[in-house]
């Protein structure tokens, strides 16, 4: 019999939707069954982010609208847990917001969600657990993927790089490698259970294996033995951090069978001065060579990129800089975000803070010319055939199928549910900005 029902609310990036996956699978292990209804579930857990402060808001709005259904239903449990909750000072703000919820877990710990569980079901008593160390790493954990067919997977943890404005480094920690024979046999396991792409997971893939005593554990290598995986249809990777991305790497991609070409290389700013502040470790010129490598192996690889516009200090001058290097790139397709200052890093006790007007205008004039440029991109695709792995049916019509091209464009066609998961070859027939449109021709 089921211990009871669960539900998921996550915020932020794939590493917390897989975060996510795996708690799912700990307590579904344990005898709870998951439910896509928020208000009948008997656990709600709601799995934070802190990038930005628009994430904390939208937490802190959702534990307000909850605090009303639990006050009714007092054997509700509401977990919190994730990236915010390692900050200091936010529990009392979590109270605030909703004085029910009975737990607080980490992001080193949230493997023992289920215990947790089961223990306040038992007693009602209130358990708040966020060690600020660094845990060894947890292997073969049960997961419950979103998809049967592709799968994320962590090869590292953490991040050492401080870039000035990130709060990451101080709420996942250091930056640590999984052993490459636990990623591979994972990956065996994923594909022998129907899994055809996988995804690597770390905040910056490039530097995976520095911390270990292995000479072979680096990121190339690791793809390369990824590559001869038999079964596997679709290898991708994110995220990679310009100043560690090496010649090797982008010829192991050029030269696999299976690694899409498909980049997200997130620039940030387009201004060298700028981009020394965010301590980011590279220059202007330093990106666009990179870019050229990438273009002169791979002719066809899409590039994607994050921006922030508005970083203290920024100027008129320097944001034109990051509109010329996006003309010069001439992105598939980014995502530009305001700067928003977090507590405890280096960039929010800058002085020039940018008027919150200014960083708005930038951004409205930045996105402008990104959709520009996506929209662009989308074109060149007419009237040729792509590959696409089919993940679903479109939100508005379920007769439309939904795939995604190697290089990550979302492509509409015609179909029938059985077609999700497999390989189609779709004609493109129509280009928008953000989507392509064809007719299935395999
Ligand atoms: N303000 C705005 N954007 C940020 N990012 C990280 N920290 C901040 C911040 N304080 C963006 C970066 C990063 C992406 C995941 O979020 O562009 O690449
Ligand atoms: Fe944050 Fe920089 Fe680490 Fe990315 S590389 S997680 S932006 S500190």
């Amino acid at each position: 019999m089921s211990k009871g029902s669960f539900y998921f609310q996550t915020y932020g990036c794939q590493m917390n939707e897989h975060d996510s996956e795996i708690m799912a699978g700990l307590l579904a292990d344990q005898g709870y069954t998951p439910t896509d209804q928020r208000d009948e579930a008997d656990v709600i857990i709601i799995n934070t982010c802190c990038i930005r402060e628009k994430a904390e808001h939208k937490v802190l709005s959702l534990l307000g609208e909850l605090r009303g259904q639990i006050e009714a239903d007092p054997n509700k449990v509401v977990a919190v847990c994730g990236c915010m909750v390692q900050q200091e000072d936010i529990v009392p703000k979590i109270r605030k917001a909703c004085p029910h919820v009975k737990l607080i877990i980490g992001t080193h710990n949230f493997h023992r969600i289920a215990e947790y569980i089961d223990r306040i079901r038992e007693t009602n008593e209130t358990i708040c657990d966020i060690p600020t160390e660094e845990l060894l790493i947890e292997e073969a954990l049960p997961t419950m993927r979103e998809y049967p067919f592709k799968a994320f997977v962590n090869i590292t943890y953490g991040c050492n790089n401080y870039c000035t404005y990130c709060i990451v480094p101080y709420v996942r920690g250091k930056e640590r490698s999984r052993d490459m024979v636990d990623i591979l046999n994972e990956v065996r396991a994923l594909v022998a259970d129907g899994v055809k792409e996988i995804t690597f997971l770390g905040q910056n893939v490039n530097s995976y294996g520095n911390d270990l005593d292995d000479p072979e554990a680096h990121f190339p290598g690791l793809l390369r033995a990824a590559d001869q995986i038999e079964g596997l249809e679709r290898i991708r990777f994110m995220t990679s951090h310009p100043k560690d991305l090496s010649q090797e790497l982008i010829d192991v991609i050029a030269d696999s069978r299976h690694i899409c070409h498909y980049i997200h290389l997130p620039v940030q700013a387009g201004s060298s001065r700028i981009l020394q502040r965010m301590n980011r470790r590279y220059t202007k010129d330093h990106y666009l060579a990179l870019v050229e490598a990438i273009r002169k192996a791979m002719p066809e690889a899409a590039l994607t990129t994050d921006i922030i516009v508005g970083f203290p200090g920024e100027t008129e001058e320097d944001f034109q800089e990051t509109l010329d290097l996006v003309e010069r790139v001439g992105f598939d397709n980014a995502f530009a975000f305001a700067y928003s200052p977090r507590a405890g890093t280096p960039a929010e006790k800058m002085t020039n803070q940018i008027p919150l007007e200014e960083k708005k205008d930038r951004l409205a004039r930045l996105n402008d010319l990104l959709a520009k440029w996506s929209l662009k991109k989308n074109q060149a695709y007419l009237g040729k055939t792509v590959k696409v792995l089919v993940d679903g049916v479109s939100k508005s019509n379920d007769r439309v199928l939904s795939g995604k091209t190697d290089t990550g464009k979302i492509v509409l066609f015609t179909g029938n549910e059985e077609a999700i998961g497999t390989l189609a070859d779709v004609q493109v027939e129509s280009a928008q900005t953000w989507i392509l449109k064809g007719k299935r021709v395999k």
